[in-house]
């Protein structure tokens, strides 16, 4: 019996789509791989939770591994000072990195690794300390400086081994604090600087809220490149779903496909939770194929799992937050201006910036222009509207 081939929640199998997202990611690493210099400005893709940003990353992971990057992998979060993470990251990346040849080479390599690693551990508290001090004016010279020469020495010596050059991932980037988010953004500039000592590549991923935090953290932060990222097209929803199956042998038909994309509406986790759903109601043997009637069955439970997941984000809103959530989901489906949440909540307009920035921070509801808001998760306002004590 071939086993669940879909992944909600986790890298999927097959990237859908993301060609074009993909092409940028292969463009800076094209450029520090040829030429042994900076890949270019930060690349910054963001998306609402669920819409497939880490999946992205990781797949740009894989690429670059393919292509012979050493990469270093950074999960921010607001649980641990970004700064000592990336050093952390690197001295790791450049631990494992599998282009260590054997013998009298690999000895001294393992020699300049274990000297960069105990410099970095170093480095990483000093980086900490500065951000911690808190100078909100001048960015932190000492912790910049600390991190361009990590990049530096940490890329040059991947080149110098046969590298092609050294990738930096942070997912999750919206978590950095302003403080981090400008050491981040001066230090790639500094590198821009000497570009052609320097083959690094920087890609990055956060929450809607990312581009205007890193754009305040530092004047030129809008010379990074920013990526949004949506919900998957019919056409690659499908072959989100295809994909995977056919890896084990097995089909879908045309109806259950259809049923799936539109319950789904392009929304890559509900996507990848309807096909876990429709694959354990059907337990299907190789050869055969996923019919409609294996969806529906497998409904109940996707409902089951998303309402746990909006129980989760409701408890989570303080009562403040709650109250907002509330007047949004009543004002109705799509999107709904600050004046009818205002209205619904019997306040001003101009009393409800704090809860709305705290829940966009939260990937709860995002912004769509013109002061406009939606919810994230789809079937969320429904949910609210159905609470008793919302
Ligand atoms: N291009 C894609 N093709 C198929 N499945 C995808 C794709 N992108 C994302 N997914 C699936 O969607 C779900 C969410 O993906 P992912 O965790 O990458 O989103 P995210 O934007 O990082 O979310 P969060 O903000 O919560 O971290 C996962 O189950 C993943 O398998
Ligand atoms: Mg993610």
């Amino acid at each position: 019996m071939p086993s669940n081939p879909y992944t909600p929640g986790q890298v999927p199998r097959i990237l859908a789509g993301r060609a074009v997202e993909m092409r940028r990611i292969e463009g800076l690493l094209a450029r520090v791989a040829t030429y042994g210099e900076l890949g270019g400005p930060l690349l910054l893709f963001h998306a609402p939770r669920g819409i497939g940003k880490t999946s992205l990353l990781r797949a740009g992971q894989r690429r670059a591994v393919e292509s012979g990057f050493v990469t270093a992998w950074v999960a921010c979060s607001r649980q641990q000072p970004v700064l000592p993470e990336i050093a952390h990251a690197i001295g790791r990346a450049l631990d494992r990195a599998d282009a260590v040849p054997s013998g009298a080479a690999g000895s001294s390599w393992r020699g300049q690794l274990e000297r960069l690693t105990v410099e970095v551990g170093i480095p990483g508290a000093k980086v900490q300390a500065q951000v911690g001090r808190k100078e909100a004016t001048a960015p932190p010279q000492a912790a910049i400086g600390i991190l361009e020469s990590l990049l530096h020495d940490a890329s040059s010596l991947v080149r110098q081994h046969g590298g092609a050059g050294l990738l930096l991932l942070l997912d999750e980037l919206h978590t950095a604090s302003a403080d981090e988010m400008s050491v981040l953004l001066n230090t790639l500039q500094n590198l821009d600087g000497e570009r052609t000592e320097n083959p690094l590549a920087t890609v990055a991923a956060g929450l809607p809220v990312t581009p205007e935090a890193l754009t305040r953290a530092a004047t030129f932060g809008e010379r990074s490149t920013f990526v949004s990222l949506d919900v998957l097209s019919d056409d690659d929803a499908r072959a989100a779903l295809v994909g995977p199956a056919e890896a084990e042998g097995v089909g879908w038909s045309d109806a259950a496909l259809t049923a799936i994309v539109a319950e789904s509406r392009g929304y890559p986790y509900l996507i990848q939770l309807l096909g876990s759903t429709t694959w354990d109601a059907a337990a299907p043997a190789s050869g055969s194929r996923l019919t409609l009637a294996a969806v529906k069955r497998g409904l109940p439970v996707a409902r089951d799992q998303l309402a746990a997941m909006h129980r989760a984000r409701w408890g989570a809103a303080t009562r403040l937050e709650q109250r907002f959530l509330a007047a949004m989901a009543a004002a109705g489906e799509g999107n709904v201006t600050r004046a009818a949440i205002a209205a619904g909540m019997g306040v001003d307009s101009r009393a409800i910036s704090v809860p709305r920035e705290r829940l966009i921070d939260k990937g709860v509801i995002e912004p769509v222009g013109h002061g406009l808001v939606r919810f994230t998760l789809p079937g969320f306002g429904a949910f609210v509207r159905g609470l008793d004590d919302a």
